[in-house]
């Protein structure tokens, strides 16, 4: 049997209790002082103080986490993560002023990098994502949702998601797959958009499902891609096949996302810049976890999400990267960490929780990860600063020392791990 103990931790930031956590919940960390955590086989046996814990370790493995907070494992609970081609000549258009949406019009956008992801190979699109997952793994990030989008084909649909399904088993960060196929309208279906969420419905989501290649279904639901009658016929279909609901909600206009996503009981709507009053109310209402995108916010230069607004009325908040070549290209933690605390109003305390436990219920895995509690997946971040205040107050750096995926050490920051 393996056994580890991790001993003296400056701060141990459990993240326990009831998840999601909802409105003031979030501001609870339970942290434990000079805290310890016993693993077993992968699975946290013991959480305590190094007093408690100590005398009940007998020839486990120490690991001294003196002058060093410990979190749960990140989770990234939206991300956009195989693909193959850039668009940083995009990135300049953007800045000159030409929009997110009329470079899509124009044919660049989803559909450029669905050219370039159509003729990668399997073996190709692996290779791109292995080395994204480990750069998220340097970040903290021990469990990611990756959504396909870039194929708007069934073959290439499914070729995306085989790659985060052979990723998931040969390295340490979890892969929670989601179908994307109505991420845009593809050229072929130009004009067609009905025929094409037709085609979807009937021709891709049997196969997804039927071979169990996706647990949650996605939606652009964006004025000018996929209005609300065909993102909820999509999703209603995908729920008949027992998958999971998300929706790409309210990001550029106010088109009545969140409202849907209450509708649906979806387990998160995702990005919500635009969402209007009445529709945070109905995912407090409704439990829908709110999935805020900061750093997308930043790099089109759009209004933040009203985090402020959505915690107090009751929500339960998430944040992750989304991750993707076009309107985020980064998947920096500390990044989301500095914009959630200086821009939307959130205090470090939620945005911890939006990362980790809340995360983990966007993902419907909270049962299994999100928090250090007895029972749930040894997946810890081990930060070189004896507080989880550092994650904002030392804002834009990796402050990500070790990580331990599944009670074993993955990523050292001042020693290579072969
Ligand atoms: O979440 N908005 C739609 N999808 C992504 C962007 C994808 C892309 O630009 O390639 C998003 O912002
Ligand atoms: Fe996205």
């Amino acid at each position: 049997m393996s056994k580890k103990i991790l001993v003296h931790a400056s701060q141990l930031v459990t993240c326990s209790g009831f998840a999601p956590k909802r409105g003031k919940e979030m501001q609870e960390l339970n942290v434990i002082e000079d805290g310890a955590v016993l693993m077993e086989d992968g699975i946290i046996a013991a959480v305590g103080t190094t007093e408690e814990l100590l005398p009940h370790a007998a020839g486990a493995e120490v690991i001294d986490c003196s002058g060093k907070a410990v979190l749960p494992g990140f989770v990234d609970s939206h991300t956009h993560l195989i693909f193959t081609g850039y668009r940083a000549e995009e990135f300049s258009w953007r800045l000159s002023g030409i929009s997110y949406m009329d470079i899509m019009r124009r044919g660049g956008g989803i559909n450029a990098t669905t050219i370039s992801t159509r003729e990668a190979t399997l073996e190709e699109l692996k290779r791109e994502g292995r080395k994204r997952l480990s750069s998220m793994l340097a970040f903290g990030v021990t469990t990611v949702e990756g959504k396909s989008g870039y194929g708007l084909d069934r073959d290439t649909e499914i070729k995306q998601l085989e790659a985060m399904k052979a990723l998931n088993e040969e390295q340490p960060v979890d892969i929670v797959n989601t179908f994307m196929g109505a991420h845009a309208v593809p050229e072929e279906f130009k004009g067609r958009t009905g025929d094409y969420v037709d085609f979807i419905i009937k021709e891709v989501l049997p196969e997804v499902a039927n071979r169990g290649l996706a647990e949650f279904c996605d939606v652009f639901c964006e004025e000018g891609v996929f209005d609300i009658e065909q993102s909820r016929s999509l999703l209603l279909a995908a729920r008949e096949y027992g998958m999971e609901i998300k929706l790409h909600a309210d990001e550029i206009v106010p088109l009545g996302g969140a409202e849907l996503a209450a509708e649906l009981g979806a387990v998160s709507a995702d990005h919500l810049l635009q969402a209007s009053d009445e529709g945070i109310s109905k995912l407090a209402e409704r439990g829908v976890i709110a999935t805020l995108l900061p750093a997308t916010a930043f790099s089109l230069k759009e209004p933040y999400a009203k985090a402020r607004k959505m915690i107090d009325s009751g929500c339960a908040v998430a944040l992750a990267t989304d991750f993707n070549p076009g309107s985020c290209f980064t998947n920096s933690i500390p990044l989301l960490f500095a914009l959630a605390t200086i821009y939307m109003g959130m205090t470090i305390e939620e945005a911890v929780t939006a990362m980790t436990i809340n995360g983990a219920a966007a993902l419907k895995r909270e049962k299994q990860i999100g928090s250090i509690d007895v029972g749930k997946k040894a997946d810890l971040v081990i930060l070189e600063f004896p507080g989880y205040q550092f994650l904002h107050y030392h804002f834009g750096v990796n402050i990500v020392e070790k990580v331990i995926k599944n009670g074993e050490l993955v990523f050292d920051k001042y020693r290579c791990l072969s």
